[in-house]
């Protein structure tokens, strides 16, 4: 496994691959890696020849409150488990690599941006958009794989690679949970145990909301219910019930429904979400 510090190096391999008629799958990453970002490693080993991973916690995504400062940095044990996985190489870029000319950028997410996590997090995708264009420019995979846990990321993604005409593949990875239902997060190392007791609650909610969706009760009835159940142990970002395509209201056209959730449980930010088939 080639692990590239600099933009250079990160090239050249790509360019070796290309001359080789091979094709690139790429998973970009914050590190912090668990069995979640694992699974879109093999989701990419069986969609190409080689597989790239980028580690690069990215600045301009985080608000000036959030905790960018004190995200996991686990590059050791990262490259254990990605050497573990047979990746062919890691890209871990210093920001000066990632943004030569400062942090300013033209580049703005699209539509599906509004809303869900942007309220609390202005700013958040166009700096997600901002990354992963630079990211693709440098790497120039076939294709790339993002987690469906970061549901709203994933449909920005893709609006982004259409709004460009860029020639990649953008493949998503279900949701991998721990087995009592919490969805796996980095940012899960900020709970203690009694925290992720209460934690694995979110899902259970979500799922109990699905159920009542699909018996078709009355949706704002049921979501003012479920509110409720999570209000006795998470300050509640959102919680909302969409046209998954669309991120807009749901309509007699609407065929995947998209049940999108974040909450605070103390300090930690929590998102989860199920994605499923009306009725
Ligand atoms: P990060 O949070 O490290 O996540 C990297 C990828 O792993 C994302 O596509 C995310 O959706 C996916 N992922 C996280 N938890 C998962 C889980 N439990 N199951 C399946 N996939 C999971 O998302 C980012 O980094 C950044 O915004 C990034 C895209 C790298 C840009 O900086």
């Amino acid at each position: 496994m080639q692990v590239c510090s600099n933009n250079q190096q990160m090239l050249d391999v790509v360019s070796t691959w290309k001359v080789q008629g091979k094709t690139i799958a790429f998973v970009p990453t914050m590190g912090g890696l668990h069995a979640g970002h694992l699974s879109l490693v093999h989701q990419a080993k069986a969609n190409a020849d080689k597989v790239v991973v980028s580690i690069f916690v990215n600045p301009t995504q985080f608000g000036k409150d959030e905790d960018f400062d004190n995200y996991p940095k686990t590059l050791e044990q990262d490259l254990t488990q990605l050497e573990a996985c047979q990746v062919d190489a890691v890209f871990t870029p210093s920001k000066e690599q990632i943004y030569p000319n400062g942090f300013k950028s033209h580049l703005k997410a699209g539509s599906l941006s509004q809303g869900l996590c942007s309220k609390s997090r202005p700013g958040h995708f166009d700096g997600v958009v901002q990354v992963v264009h630079r990211l693709f420019e440098i790497i120039t995979p076939d294709v790339a794989i993002f987690g469906q846990k970061d549901y709203q990321q994933l449909l920005v993604i893709r609006q982004m690679v259409e709004a460009l005409s860029l020639p990649i593949s953008i493949l998503s990875g279900d949701i991998v949970r721990e087995q009592s239902g919490l969805a796996m997060s980095t940012r899960n190392q900020y709970l203690s145990g009694d925290q992720k007791e209460l934690a694995l609650k979110l899902y259970q909610v979500l799922i109990q909301l699905q159920q009542e969706i699909l018996k078709t009760q009355d949706l704002n009835v049921a979501i003012h219910n479920s509110k409720a159940i999570l209000s006795q142990d998470f300050k509640i970002e959102y919680l909302s019930v969409l046209d998954a395509n669309t991120l807009k209201s749901i309509t007699d056209n609407t065929s995947k429904i998209a049940i999108l959730c974040a909450v605070f449980l103390r300090s930690t930010r929590l998102i989860d979400n199920i994605i499923f088939k009306k009725g």
